[in-house]
């Protein structure tokens, strides 16, 4: 593997041993640099916990994993380490910020593909060993939790929350950072999962969920009607494989015309996204919550957000979604969610690690003093 001289600069900027367990609980202010590298997208930003965002880059990485139909991990892993010092050096800019400036650096540190994880957490666990300041490996789904966090119209805790990923489909009840109980999970595929492998069983390529809800948007979800799965049984959990056994079998029986992809990739689409809308007020009801809230990349489906916002606003209730960029992976959900846990005391030693698996449940509340 070929490695930018930039990193190695960074690894070699200090030999001293600095004092890097220090608590950053009594700083007023926090400037936090975020690292996402889990998957195909680089993101880098700067989180003041004053000021608020100060500014976020992406890199994606797409065209690189095109032609292969799906990420390579090992492209995404050399390809995070290829992009990080100069994003880096864009968001500080962007930011109007120093590298001195920084008070810590957060990055994902799980779940993920292993090695690109690897990459974000050797980048920012050695950089802020070279400042002297904290790191801290942060969970990319509780990053994603609490990306609406980041938006003015910020949703009031206790809620619900449907994490939506190429990963996860899990439903949680949240009363504080750290406080999930997990309400109901996939048995099987992922709802982004089941929108990429779909995808590219109808020959609509990568990236699958945003390529299928285009194609839907041009189809007659009316003409292929699929199942709404586990819907007509009580529980929260979902199952979404046998809904893509479904699709696939439908693809098979008949012209394969654009016309026809995009009946069935509407039908797909409806059935997913009822699927979700059914699970979604049937935990809000069991809990006694009004607020809902969506992240996750298929939180950025268009009709997953209109019809789920009807749905939600029918039964009385709320739904708050991030801001489209934000439902994505992205920087700064991870300088976000690291800036919270730093401010309560918490860092992560020196040794660097990351948790490819690792459920949100795992993690505690941060400590109140
Ligand atoms: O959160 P994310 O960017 O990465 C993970 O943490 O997995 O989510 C990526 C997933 C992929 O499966 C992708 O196909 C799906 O989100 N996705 C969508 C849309 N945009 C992204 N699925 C349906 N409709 C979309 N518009
Ligand atoms: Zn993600």
């Amino acid at each position: 593997m070929v490695l930018s001289p930039p990193i190695i600069r960074v690894y070699a900027v200090q030999a001293s041993n600095r004092p890097v367990l220090m608590t950053l609980k009594d700083k007023k202010s926090l400037k936090v640099l975020g690292i996402e590298s889990s998957c195909d997208e680089t993101g880098l930003a700067v989180y003041d916990t004053e000021a608020g965002l100060l500014s976020h880059v992406l890199h994606s990485q797409v065209s690189q994993h095109e032609a292969y139909g799906g990420v390579v991990p090992e492209i995404a892993s050399r390809d995070h380490i290829r992009k990080w010092v100069a994003l880096t050096r864009k968001c500080l800019a962007d930011a109007n910020a120093t590298i001195d400036q920084l008070d810590a650096v957060a990055y994902t540190a799980g779940p993920g593909l292993a090695g690109a994880l690897f990459t974000g957490a050797v980048a920012g666990r050695s950089l802020a060993w070279a400042l002297g300041k904290p790191a801290i490996g942060v969970h990319h789904m509780e990053a994603h939790l609490l990306a609406p966090l980041l938006d003015d119209d910020a949703p009031q805790m206790p809620f619900v929350c449907l994490l939506v990923s190429g990963g996860h489909t899990q439903l949680m009840r949240v009363d504080a950072v750290g406080q999930y109980r997990l309400l109901g999970d996939t048995l099987d595929d992922a709802a982004g999962e089941a929108f990429d492998k779909t995808a590219k069983l109808l020959g609509l390529g990568y990236p699958g969920g945003p390529r299928l809800a285009m194609a839907a948007e041009k189809g007659d979800e009316a003409k292929f009607p699929f199942a709404r799965p586990m819907t007509n049984r009580p529980g929260l959990d979902f199952s979404f494989s046998g809904l893509k056994t479904a699709a696939m079998t439908a693809f098979l029986a008949v012209d394969r015309d654009p016309s026809t992809v995009a009946d069935i990739a509407a039908g797909f689409e409806a059935a997913v996204v009822d699927t979700l809308i059914i699970k979604c007020l049937r935990a809000l009801k069991s809990e006694g919550i009004s607020q809902l809230v969506v992240a996750g990349g298929v939180a950025s489906n268009k009709r997953l957000r209109t019809d789920l916002t009807k749905a939600v606003q029918d039964m009385g209730g709320k739904l708050t979604c991030p801001r489209l960029e934000f439902c994505t992976d992205n920087g700064a959900m991870i300088a976000y969610a690291g800036a919270i846990r730093l401010a309560a005391g918490e860092s992560s030693t020196t040794e660097i690690t990351v948790r490819p698996r690792w459920p949100l449940t795992e993690l505690v509340a941060p400590a109140v003093s």
